[in-house]
């Protein structure tokens, strides 16, 4: 089985640091977040990755090279503009060939292995399983209506979801899939929606499952699902790099990376990019900083050398 990774977005939410850095390749815990992806992308037998790029590509190239630092192969496509998650798979159709394939989204990270849903796309012989999850706010998502574990439903953040099952940035496909990308349209929202594509499986007599994820499942991109997702991976305590200088009292979920000088008066629930210095007088709190920065004090602020953002 191949992977196809979907890593074209811009990550405008994390601006100004990923104007900088490529969302998949900020560090998470000190290790670039698709470092996550290719260890569960192994753990079910994947040996080649074809990354979707975008703008980012050739900061995607220079990082990641041909091989990952777990031995997985790695290609590249590009996707010119931002249509939508069906629309980045379609370049990747070349590149994969008639394998079958999984494809995961860049920007999650999963604290369990996949193994369970890769195992019973592969014994069941389906056109395609689809990793969900019970969540409390189903409406955020594309939302799968199950009957046993076959999709029978599928609608794109519904406002009055049918159930509590989200669709979790997993995706495994046989061969069908491509032909519903040439017939599918864009949505209301001008986007070629996976949902969309995965519905027409449906409709179209395709056997079509859900694989329920019972462990945690974390998308980083936001400040606040991006300091959470740190959290979790420290286990909520620090992780100051023996290489770093760091003159400030530390509270708790906090991630300072190799090379860093930190001053101020207490850093806490913050993450330190590799190589940074952050000058304060005060404290550092819900924070996410890169480059050389200086300010009074940095909370509730993505900051990039001297471009900085308050994030309420
Ligand atoms: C996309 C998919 C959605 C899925 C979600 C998972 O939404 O369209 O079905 O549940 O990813 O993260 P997006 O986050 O791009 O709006």
């Amino acid at each position: 089985m191949k992977a196809v990774i979907l890593a074209a977005g811009m990550g405008t939410r994390l601006y100004p640091v990923t104007q900088v850095i490529p969302k998949p390749l900020l560090p998470l815990a000190n290790r670039p977040t698709l470092d996550y992806a290719f260890d569960r992308l192994k753990e079910i037998g994947v040996q080649d990755v074809c990354v979707v790029v975008g703008g980012n590509e050739a900061a995607m190239r220079d990082a990641l090279g041909d091989k990952t630092g777990n031995g997985l192969t790695v290609a590249y496509a590009r996707q010119p503009e931002a249509k939508g998650l069906a629309h980045a798979m379609s370049f990747a159709k070349d590149l994969v060939g008639t394998d079958d394939f999984c494809m995961y989204l860049g920007d999650a990270v999963y604290s369990e292995s996949l193994t369970g849903a890769a195992e019973r796309f592969r014994s069941s012989g389906c056109a395609n399983l689809n990793l969900v999850k019970a969540v409390p706010d189903p409406s955020r998502f594309g939302v799968a209506n199950v009957d046993g574990d076959r999709i029978v439903r599928l609608v794109e953040k519904p406002k009055v979801p049918e159930s509590n099952l989200a669709m979790a940035g997993v995706y495994f496909f046989r061969q069908p899939i491509w032909d519903m990308l040439e017939d599918l349209q864009p949505s209301a929202r001008g986007e070629y929606e996976i949902t969309d594509a995965i519905q027409m499986l449906v409709d179209r007599g395709h056997d079509v499952r859900a694989g329920v994820y019972t462990g945690e499942w974390f998308d980083t991109g936001t400040l606040d699902s991006f300091l959470e997702t740190s959290a979790f991976l420290i286990g909520g305590g620090t992780l100051i790099h023996p290489e770093s200088d760091v003159d400030a009292e530390i509270g708790q979920n906090v991630v300072i990376g190799p090379g860093c000088k930190v001053r101020a008066t207490r850093i806490e629930n913050a993450v330190v990019l590799p190589g940074a210095t952050v000058e304060s007088d005060g404290a550092i709190h819900r924070s996410l900083i890169g480059g050389n920065a200086s300010a009074t004090e940095f909370v509730s602020t993505i900051a990039m050398g001297s471009d900085s953002r308050r994030v309420d």
